[in-house]
Formats: structure tokens, C-alpha cells, sequence
């Protein structure tokens, strides 16, 4: 494992525990993409071959060379107008007007010790991890790219970024700077990408690649979206569940991004992942760089639950903080569907009196409590607690929830300005809003300039008074809008492309101050539900609320399709009140708990309005995630069912493969209907489990190799809970 530099041949290898990932800077100087794949332990730079496509150009120094072309050549970097007539990873604009980037390699540097991009969330590493980075150049204008490669070899993961500097002497215009490029010359792919819309989040959906066209996944709505999330996987046409190629592209950042997939003319497949281009641009005068965000690339060859596995388990240990990354997480209960905005003092005591009655942990006062917050209409921006409303101070009420025996928490929604609000009346330049045109509002809302200084020193002096005053263990940082005329009125007309990005390096800065201040103060990152789940929030906040629909049936889809790239441990989920908020559907509360058992697990209701018998099953659910919670934190998740059935099926496996939960959730129960019946994955073979609520026992190859069958479901939206124990040996 680790990185190895033929300087002779040009070539560099960086190899994980199964894969290995290889360059080539050919006699050209142009940094080739050779493989992407399983260890092979070879220079695979063989399966390169070169032939006159026709209407494919060459570099000026191979005009005698017709088969050499950069329009055919897989490219680590491509770049624009140069030849490579594919999607380009950089575009620019010379300050002649001339827009071509034509890159060759220049050096490279091996690294030691991951450090974090400037500005920007990364992987965490350590000083022993290994890095590399290459440096391409375009001798033309003086830009000068540097790729930067870290390994995290034990999950099989490589983290890519690039470093773009401008070191020639004229000033120069990205147009363009995604975070890779990656190249697969041969055979047929799928890609499977996350699409979603409010209230329903990351829906995989899997598709071929067109030859010679493009399939672009997106957001530019000022955060990584709803609509589509900036994690896609590219697979072979077989590949499922348990077998076949599969590979992850993940990018780390929260604001706008593209993911494009390109087929070309001879079948050979481009990914190219960054932040959008659209409205976007950056300004580098000389001696100026532009950093990249990073993005997570894994590989795996024996399907896509692996894959899965990979980021479960690197986004927990790299991304994620230490701080959170064992710490126990409270069963909580949010007052949002319990009382919206109708609530004061008493009532709210009220909530955490029965919540702490039943086990719960933690209440979080969700929305409302500030300047005149009585709908959505006012007052974001006013950080200052509505007493009036309340009855008593943010002090006195956080002391009367913990002499319940509960923590506190607090929503927020930091980088939004309501209109009606003593803020933007001091200070409407701090909005993002075009000059002599009516902004665009979104639930009565605008969105603050976050790129300015001054806009992040008034939230932090707010914020960090607030944490200081009362005693608070918890902030949920919602972000209820897309962007839309984003324009600073900080920034010089011909720097205005630069704002979107702007706006995110100021909230990444404000999440980082505030984390430092105050460690032990658990951000739980939220945007109209999972509006922003992406690597960059995981970063500053280990969990984040999936999704608005808190229906358990609809949850199932959410929360699978969130797990091909985010583990449980950081999908908040709660157990809600029925019939649904959002559906109108009603589910057993048995169920319900279930669901919600397969992240972070909390309430959404009010415990008071609960029968008898409904509090006893509450009580019991939460015992259950007690004996749980390491598991489902800690283990190892695997989707079980593969083609489309009636009912949803997954497990949790501990590390050392003697605890399995099995969860089964009927979605369609049908009249004489078939067994339900799953394999278990994960487990050891050769052991012999417990199944803790029949007391039988069966060996782990029996379980994974002949499964396990149930009585029919009879009900509405029945669902099975199963605990296997290794018997010991
Ligand atoms: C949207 C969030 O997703 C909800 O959970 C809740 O916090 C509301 N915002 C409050 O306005």
C-alpha cells in the first residue's frame, strides 16, 4: 500500500488496501488517467492505445503524430479549448480574451500529514497519512494546477482536491474549477445518482450513460440540495448489492455543485465533479489561488453494499469530529410537529415533563422562540429570545428543562434574514439581493451576504451570547430557501461570480469558530430536512436531520438512499406522531420507533397526547435503542433487499461480528401472501447465533446461505425487529 513514483516512466501509483489508482505524464508532459481499479500491481498504462479518430487534433510538438490527440486520451485534469473536445475540468478566461487551457506536467511532491484545503472542510487524517501532489502546468499563461491525492487506505478511499494558481503575470478569470476529472476508456457503465425534492430526499435512480452525450447532476440553488445530492456511483451494468464494480465520487462541499458524466465517441466514460460553473467565476490576479473542495473517490469490486461501507466508515473516523465521533447521542425530543410555533414557558415544560418521564433525553426548542416569531413570516436574524412569548428568559427556561433531568437544545437558522426583521432594517446591504430589482423571497425570507465579515462577527457576538447566557448542549442549524439573486453588494461588479462560493467559505468559517468556541455545544445540521446532507455539514455537524417527512413508510426510502453514501449514525430520525404530518398515513408506533431506530433516533410528537399503552411501547422502544445504539452507531449497515419487493429490509452487524439487528418493514401486505424471507450479510460464517426473541440457533453460513423466513404480515405496515447473538465459542 501506499503511493510509488517510477520517475522514469512518469508514472505514480496509489494503491489502498484493494485498489489502485495510476498516472502517467507521457513524453508530451499531458498527466494521462490510466487506471481506477483493483490492485493489479502493474504499469497499466498498456491498455492506452492510440489511433486517428479523424477530426481529433494534435498538440502542436505531435503534429506528425495523428493518433495523438488529447480529444481520445484519458486526461487526470482536462482541460479547455485546447483539443479535448470532452467535459473540461478547468475553464478560463486569459486577460486577452483567449480562453484556452492547455495543461503538462511540470513536478510533483510527496506529502506527509493530511492538512485541511484552505477555507474548507476536508478529511481529517493524521500526520502520518500519505499524500501527492502533481503540478501541471500551462506554459502559456503561467496557470499552474496542483492536484493533491491523500490516501485513506484502509477504507479504500482516495481524496482528491486541485489547487489552481494564477503565476503568470496578467490577471486571469476561472470560468470553471471542478474538483477531478477521472477517465474509464472502456466498456458500458450505469451511474446512480441521488434526485429528491423537499420532503423527499436522495432517491437513487440508476441509469446507462448515452454514447456521445451528457448527463449533468446538479444544484444550483446556493446549497447542496434536495433536489440532488453531490454523491454519484458509477457501476458496472451488473453490478448489485453483493457483486461488481462500483465506484463513488463524493464531493465535500454544502453550496452548488455538478457531477457530469460523459459517454464519447468511442464508449469512453468522463466523471467531472466540482463546484458549478454556472454564475460562476473567480478572479486570480498573479500570485493568487483558488482551492477546490474535496472529493471522496472509492472503489469496490464486489458491489455496491461495500461501497457503501467504505464512506459509512470514513465519513465516521475522517470526517466527522472527534469530539462526536464515539460520543453517545440523547434521544430527543424536537417541539416542531408538537406545537410549530404555538407554545410559551409552561407548555414547553409541560413537553419535557412527560418526555424525560418516558426516557427521553434532551428537548429542543425548534423554532419560534425569537424576536416576534409567531409564523414564518419575521424575525429571523433577531437572535434575541422572545420573552413576552415565553414567560421567561432563554437562561431560565434552559434551567427548568435540566432541573427536569434533560438537556436543551436550540434551533437556528443563522444565514437567513427575514424582511420584518430589526436586522435588515439596520442593515438591508447585508441580504444577497440584486441592485434595482425586487428579490426573489422564499418563505418570507432572504439570505445573507455570509462571504462578509462583519455579517459573521454579528452572528457569532449573537450566537456565542446566547450559548454563554444559557446553558444549551445542542443547536439545530436549519437553512429554509434556495438562493436566487445572489448578488453581494460587498463585492466589485467583477467579482459578483464569486459570491455563491463566498457565501459558503463564510458559513464553513462560522461553523468552524463557533465549533471551536464552544466543543461541547452538538450542531445538528438541517435544511428544510435534508436540503444540505453533505459531507462538507457532516464536517461541523455529526448528524443531520434527513428529511421533513417524518412518515415512517416514506422514511424507508429516504433513509436507504442515504446510506449508499452517509451512515446511520448521522441520519437524524424521529419517531412521529400518526397519522402523519405530512401523509396522513397511519403507522404503528412499533413501526415508527423501527424506522427511526436506523439513525439517530429521537420524538417529533408530543408525549402527553400518548395513551397508556402507546407510552409503555415508547418506553420500551428506547430501552431497545439503548441496547442498540452501538450497533447501530458503530456497525456495520448492509441493504438486504435487492429487487423490488413488499416490505424493506437491513441489518447492523458489529465490528467483530457477534451482535446482528435485522430490521423488516412490510410496506404492502398481501392476502395469502409469501413468506417474508431475507439472507443475513456480514456475519461469520462459522459461528452460531442466538436469535434472541426465539431462542434458536443457527450458524452465521446458515443464515447468510439459506436466510431466514417469517410468518405472513398481516396489518398495516407491520415490521420485525430481530437481534442475533453469536453464542459464545
Ligand atoms: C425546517 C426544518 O426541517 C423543520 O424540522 C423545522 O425545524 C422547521 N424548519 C422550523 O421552521
Amino acid at each position: 500500500m501506499g503511493i510509488r513514483i517510477e520517475e522514469r516512466k512518469g508514472l505514480f501509483s496509489l494503491e489502498t488496501a484493494h485498489t489502485l489508482y495510476q498516472m502517467k505524464a507521457d513524453e508530451t508532459g499531458v498527466l494521462q488517467h490510466i487506471w481506477y481499479g483493483p490492485r493489479t500491481d502493474t504499469d497499466m498504462s498498456y491498455r492506452i492505445r492510440t489511433v486517428n479518430r479523424g477530426f481529433c487534433g494534435n498538440p502542436y510538438e505531435m503534429q506528425d503524430r495523428p493518433d495523438y490527440s488529447l480529444d481520445t486520451l484519458p486526461q487526470e485534469y482536462s482541460g479547455s479549448g485546447a483539443g479535448d473536445y470532452r467535459s473540461s475540468a478547468l475553464e478560463a478566461e486569459n486577460h486577452d480574451g483567449s480562453m484556452s487551457v492547455d495543461w503538462r506536467y511540470a513536478g510533483y511532491r510527496l506529502l506527509k500529514g493530511k492538512v485541511k484545503p484552505e477555507r474548507l472542510p476536508g478529511l481529517r487524517g493524521n500526520e502520518e497519512t500519505d499524500g501527492l501532489e502533481i503540478t501541471l502546468e500551462d506554459k502559456a499563461n503561467g496557470l499552474t494546477v496542483y492536484l493533491t491525492y491523500w490516501l485513506f487506505d484502509r477504507y479504500d478511499v482516495i481524496v482528491r482536491s486541485a489547487r489552481i494558481e494564477n503565476r503568470g503575470s496578467k490577471g486571469i478569470i476561472l470560468r470553471k474549477a471542478a474538483t477531478l476529472c477521472v477517465d474509464f476508456p472502456y466498456g458500458q457503465q450505469d451511474v446512480i445518482h441521488f434526485h429528491g425534492r423537499h420532503a423527499m430526499e436522495r432517491i437513487p435512480e440508476r441509469t446507462g450513460i448515452p454514447t456521445g452525450g451528457r448527463l449533468a447532476f446538479e444544484s444550483c440553488r446556493g446549497m447542496s440540495s434536495h433536489q440532488s445530492n453531490p454523491f454519484i456511483i458509477l457501476c458496472d451494468p451488473n453490478t448489485t448489492e453483493r457483486s461488481g464494480m462500483c465506484y463513488g465520487f463524493m464531493l465535500m462541499y454544502s453550496g452548488n455543485h455538478l457531477e457530469e458524466v460523459s459517454r464519447d465517441q468511442t464508449g469512453s466514460t468522463r466523471v467531472v465533479c466540482g463546484i458549478h460553473p454556472e454564475k460562476f467565476s473567480w478572479k486570480l490576479e498573479p500570485g493568487d489561488s483558488f482551492q477546490t473542495p474535496e472529493a471522496i473517490l472509492s472503489c469496490s469490486m464486489e458491489g455496491l453494499n461495500i461501497l457503501s461501507r467504505n464512506y459509512h466508515r470514513v465519513i465516521r473516523d475522517e470526517v466527522i469530529s472527534p469530539r462526536w465521533r464515539k460520543a453517545r447521542k440523547p434521544v430527543l425530543v424536537n417541539s416542531w410537529e408538537a406545537c410549530y410555533f404555538d407554545f410559551n414557558a409552561d407548555k414547553l415544560l409541560e413537553l419535557a415533563r412527560s418526555a424525560a418521564d418516558l426516557g427521553m433525553e434532551m428537548l429542543v426548542l425548534d423554532d419560534g422562540w425569537f424576536g416576534c416569531r409567531n409564523d414564518d413570516t419575521t424575525s429571523l436574524g433577531d437572535w434575541f429570545c422572545n420573552e413576552g412569548k415565553l414567560g421567561c428568559s432563554l437562561k431560565e427556561l434552559a434551567e427548568r428543562i435540566h432541573s427536569q433531568g434533560l438537556k436543551f437544545g436550540l434551533w437556528l437558522e443563522p444565514e437567513m434574514i427575514s424582511p420584518d426583521s430589526d436586522l435588515y432594517r439596520a442593515h438591508p446591504d447585508w441580504a444577497l439581493t440584486d441592485p434595482g430589482r425586487k428579490p426573489m423571497v422564499s418563505r418570507h425570507q432572504l439570505v445573507l451576504d455570509m462571504g462578509r465579515q462583519e455579517v459573521r462577527d454579528y452572528l457569532y457576538d449573537n450566537i456565542s451570547t446566547i450559548l454563554k447566557e444559557a446553558r444549551i448542549e445542542y443547536i439545530k442549524w436549519d437553512f429554509n430557501r434556495s438562493m436566487a439573486n445572489v448578488y453581494s453588494r460587498a463585492l466589485p461588479e467583477d467579482r459578483q461570480g464569486e459570491a455563491a462560493h463566498r457565501f459558503m467559505l463564510g458559513t464553513y468559517s462560522l461553523l468552524e469558530r463557533l465549533t471551536n468556541t464552544f466543543p461541547d455545544v452538538m450542531i445538528e445540521g438541517c435544511s428544510g430536512g435534508g436540503g444540505r446532507f453533505d459531507a462538507g455539514m457532516l464536517y461541523y455537524c455529526p448528524q443531520i436531520w434527513c428529511s421533513d417527512n417524518t412518515d415512517a413508510v416514506e422514511r424507508l426510502e429516504i433513509q436507504k438512499g442515504t446510506s449508499y453514501g452517509y451512515p446511520a449514525c448521522t441520519m437524524g430520525s424521529h419517531v412521529s406522531a400518526s397519522p402523519n404530518h405530512q401523509t396522513g398515513r397511519t403507522i404503528p408506533l412499533e413501526t415508527r420507533g423501527i424506522v427511526a431506530q436506523a439513525g439517530t433516533f429521537g420524538y417529533e410528537l408530543d408525549p402527553a397526547k400518548l395513551t397508556e399503552a402507546e407510552r409503555k411501547t415508547v418506553k420500551s422502544q428506547i430501552a431497545d435503542f439503548h441496547r442498540y445504539e452501538e450497533l447501530i452507531a458503530w456497525g456495520d449497515y448492509y441493504r438486504l433487499d435487492e429487487s423490488e419487493s413488499d416490505f424493506t429490509s437491513w441489518m447492523f452487524v458489529s465490528p467483530d461480528r457477534s451482535k446482528a439487528l435485522l430490521s423488516i418493514v412490510a410496506t404492502h401486505v398481501r392476502a395469502n401472501g409469501p413468506f417474508p424471507f431475507v439472507r443475513l450479510q456480514g456475519l461469520d460464517p462459522e459461528k452460531t447465533y442466538r436469535r434472541e426473541d426465539t431462542g434458536e440457533h443457527m450458524t452465521g453460513a446458515a443464515l447468510m446461505h439459506g436466510g431466514i423466513s417469517f410468518p405472513q404480515f398481516t396489518g398495516d405496515y407491520p415490521a420485525i425487529q430481530v437481534c442475533f447473538s453469536a453464542a459464545a465459542d
